[in-house]
C-alpha cells in the first residue's frame, strides 16, 4: 500500500514537489537526487514503468539505499540507477513505504498522560509496532524529564516544543496495547530491520540509532499487530480492550495511504466507536480537520495533531518538534 498520489501530478512534478518542500533542511542529498530527477526526462521514462502508486519518492530512493546507493551527489547517483535499475525496480515492487518512527510518541505523548488512565492503546497503521510503546522511552520537554518506570530509556526523545504544551508529569499507564497493519512487519526478522533501516533519510543518522535502540526494546516484548485493513479490522480490536481501560485508538503517517473516500469512512468509523481518537497527519489528511485549524499551518511538512478531529498541535514528521496551538 502507498500513500494516495495526486492523480494530477506527474513524475517528475511528484520529484520537484517533494525537492521543494519535503526535502528541504532534512535530506540534502535526497533534495539532490528528487530534484536531478525532476529534470531527467531518461530517469523519469524509467521510474514510469512503476505502477503509478508505486513511483512515489520515499520508496524509489529507499529501494535504491536497500539496493546499495551511497548518498552522492546527483550526476554519481544517476549512473548507479542506470546500472541498477532492475534490482530497484524489484525492491519496490515488492515493498511499502512502511517507516516506522518511534520518535512520533513524543508528539503523542502529552495527549496519551492526560486521559483518564489507565489505557488500552490501538496504532492503525502500526508498521513493526514501535509506536505502540510510548511508555518505554525517555522523554525531555523543554525542562521536564520522564523516564519509563524502571529508569531511564535507551531512547531518548527530545523534541523541540513551543507553545503551551501541556507537558506530562508522568508517563501513562498502558494496561494493554494492540495494533494492525496491512502489512506488519516483524523486528525479530533481519530482513524487516534492514527495509525499516533503509527507509531512513541518508542523512539521519540519529534517527538510524533510535531505530535500533527502539527495535531492541521492542524485541524483548513483541506487540500483537493483526494483519488487517483499518477499516474492516478496527472494530473487532475496540472490542477486545479490557473493560475500565480508557480505549485509545491513534495512528500517525498512516491515514495518507488511505483513498480519499476510505479516509472518509475510517473518520465516521472511529467516531462512532466507544474510543478516544488521536491523530497525527497531514494537513489534508484527516477529514475535517483543516476546517478547524484556529491559525494556518506555518510549513506544509507539518503534520497535525488532533484529539477527536480537533486540531490541537503541528509536530514536526519525525516527532522532531510540537507547537501547541492553544
Ligand atoms: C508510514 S507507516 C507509519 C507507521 C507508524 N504509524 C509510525 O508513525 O511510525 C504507515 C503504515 O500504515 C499501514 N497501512 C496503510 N494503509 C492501511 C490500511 N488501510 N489499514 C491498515 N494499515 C494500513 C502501512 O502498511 C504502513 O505500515
Amino acid at each position: 500500500m502507498e500513500p494516495v498520489i495526486d492523480p494530477g501530478m506527474d513524475t517528475a512534478e511528484l520529484y520537484r514537489s517533494f525537492a521543494m518542500i519535503e526535502a528541504p533542511g532534512l535530506s540534502p542529498t535526497y533534495e539532490a537526487w528528487a530534484l536531478g530527477i525532476a529534470g531527467d526526462p531518461e530517469i523519469i521514462a524509467l521510474i514510469d514503468q512503476l505502477p503509478a502508486p508505486k513511483r512515489q519518492v520515499n520508496l524509489v530512493f529507499a529501494a535504491a539505499r536497500a539496493a546499495g546507493a551511497g548518498a552522492s551527489g546527483y550526476p554519481e547517483f544517476r549512473r548507479w540507477l542506470v546500472a541498477t535499475w532492475d534490482r530497484v525496480r524489484d525492491i519496490a515492487l515488492s515493498h511499502a513505504t512502511q517507516t516506522n518512527e518511534a520518535g512520533r510518541c513524543a508528539v503523542l505523548l502529552p495527549l496519551l498522560a492526560a486521559l483518564p488512565q489507565p489505557l488500552a492503546i490501538i496504532e492503525v497503521g502500526a508498521s513493526a509496532g514501535l509506536c505502540l510503546y510510548p511508555d518505554r522511552y525517555s522523554y525531555r520537554y523543554g525542562d521536564t524529564v520522564l523516564h519509563p518506570d524502571d529508569g531511564p530509556s535507551t531512547v531518548l526523545l527530545s523534541p523541540r516544543i513551543a507553545g503551551p504544551v501541556p507537558v506530562p508529569d508522568r508517563m501513562p499507564r498502558i494496561a494493554w496495547r494492540a495494533g494492525l497493519d496491512l502489512n506488519p512487519l516483524d523486528v525479530s526478522s533481519e530482513a524487516d530491520v534492514a527495509w525499516l533501516e533503509a527507509l531512513v533519510w541518508p542523512e539521519h543518522d540519529d534517527r538510524r540509532e533510535r531505530l535500533r535502540a527502539a527495535i531492541e526494546i521492542v524485541r524483548k516484548d513483541p506487540p500483537r499487530i493483526v494483519r488487517t485493513d483499518a477499516l474492516s479490522g478496527l472494530r473487532a480490536l475496540v472490542a477486545e480492550a479490557p473493560k475500565d481501560t480508557t480505549v485509545v485508538v491513534y495512528h500517525s503517517a498512516a491515514l495518507a495511504y488511505f483513498t480519499a473516500k476510505d479516509r472518509s469512512a475510517f473518520a465516521e468509523l472511529v467516531r462512532d466507536l466507544p474510543v478516544h481518537w488521536i491523530s497525527n497527519e497531514g494537513e489534508l489528511v484527516v477529514p475535517g480537520v483543516r476546517e478547524k485549524l484556529p491559525v494556518p499551518l506555518p510549513d506544509p511538512a507539518l503534520f497535525v495533531l488532533a484529539q477527536d478531529g480537533e486540531p490541537v498541535a503541528f509536530a514536526g514528521g519525525h516527532g522532531q518538534s510540537l507547537y501547541w496551538i492553544g
